[in-house]
């Protein structure tokens, strides 16, 4: 089965093809994605209306250049996968409504897809992955979760976040310090250069038992320790590095209770913030340490991507299921 994945949930159009018939890495057989950072960069977030109108410019001529890119014409499409939500209600419509007008022509089934689920099956795409059941850690711009997976589509949420996501503290504690938007992968490349231990910040929630996180608290003490200091560039890369210190190892001390919890010793993470390196050598490192195994997938899979979609819409319709002919646009859900 071949499927094409949407997604436009927030300010990144993204597509793909993914053939089932295929194995591993390669059953990815084409994706494309545009971007609208320049867009919204000026508003320093993402504006809603904005996002809506450049994912009408974009998406048809990037399911054009996909199919290109994949060798096919849309006559060779099973499936069309789209992502039904969470996210801007405007942005959704624009990748649903193509989605279905695009599957309604051909005559092929479409499946709206949870945008969480979409990240959370994401490491799968790559070779050698995982078999359920893990634990997987969604940590994105939205989302803080530990979900253990029984099964593809058996999700049992383990914990999340209180207040702010690990993305949301990553982009605003950059904003605060002045850091241009989107702020999370600016202030992870700043911390690169700043030295450890110069400021350390708390773990917030690890020293009570519980597997729920709260990154607000964190924010505020970075604030404080930004606003007394002498703002030099040597210190904002100091501050950044302890901030990023304490947001991975709070997140690699619950990440391993989880294990506990689940009895597992796999965990899967996905989400824009697990492109973050330090994150990923961390969480590498304590699943190795427990005779475990940390799956990632590659940087750009981390991220807002059509080829999530499209995996996980195929796993799916290959299994028989699809929606009706209604466009769907579900601005908040739960996985
Ligand atoms: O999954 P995603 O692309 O979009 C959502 O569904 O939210 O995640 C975006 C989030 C943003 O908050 C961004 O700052 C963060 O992921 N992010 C990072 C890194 N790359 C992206 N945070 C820390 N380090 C990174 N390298
Ligand atoms: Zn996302």
């Amino acid at each position: 089965m071949r499927v094409l994945g949407i997604e436009t949930s927030c300010d990144e159009t993204g597509v793909a093809v993914y053939d089932t018939v295929l194995r591993g890495a390669a059953a990815l057989r084409a994706q494309a994605l545009y971007s609208q950072i320049a867009l919204h960069a000026e508003y320093g977030g993402v504006v809603p209306e904005l996002a809506s109108r450049d994912h009408v410019r974009k998406l048809v001529p990037l399911i054009r250049e996909t199919l290109a890119q994949a060798g096919m014409t849309p006559a060779d499409l099973d499936g069309v996968a789209y992502t039904a939500g969470p996210g801007l209600v405007g942005a959704l419509l624009v990748g649903a409504g193509v989605a279905r007008s695009l599957a309604w022509a051909l005559e092929i089934p479409a499946i709206g897809v949870h945008h969480m689920e979409g990240h959370l099956l994401a490491p799968l795409i790559e070779d050698d992955p995982p078999a359920p059941p893990f634990v997987a850690l969604l940590v994105s711009g939205g989302h803080t979760q530990l979900v253990a997976v029984e099964a593809i589509g058996s999700y049992r949420l383990l914990g999340e976040t209180l207040d702010d996501a690990a993305g949301e503290a990553f982009d605003k504690t950059a904003k605060m310090m002045g850091l241009p938007y989107p702020g999370g992968p600016q202030l992870a490349a700043l911390a690169e250069q700043g030295t450890p231990g110069a400021y350390r910040f708390s773990r917030p929630m690890t020293d009570r038992p519980g597997l729920d996180f709260s990154f607000s608290g964190l924010k505020t003490q970075v604030l404080l320790a930004w606003r007394d200091s002498d703002q030099s560039d040597a210190t904002r890369a100091d501050i950044a590095r302890g901030f990023e210190d304490a947001v991975v190892e709070t997140l690699a001390i619950k990440c391993a209770r989880a294990l506990d919890a689940a009895g597992s010793n796999t965990l899967v993470v996905a989400g824009g913030v697990g492109a973050n390196r330090r994150l990923r050598e961390r969480l590498t490192t304590m699943c190795a340490q427990r005779g475990g195994r940390a799956c990632f997938p590659r940087p750009a899979l981390c991220t807002d991507n059509g080829a999530m979609i499209a995996f996980a819409g195929a796993l799916r319709l290959d299994a028989g299921q699809h929606d009706d002919a209604s466009v769907r646009a579900v601005p908040r859900w739960d996985m």
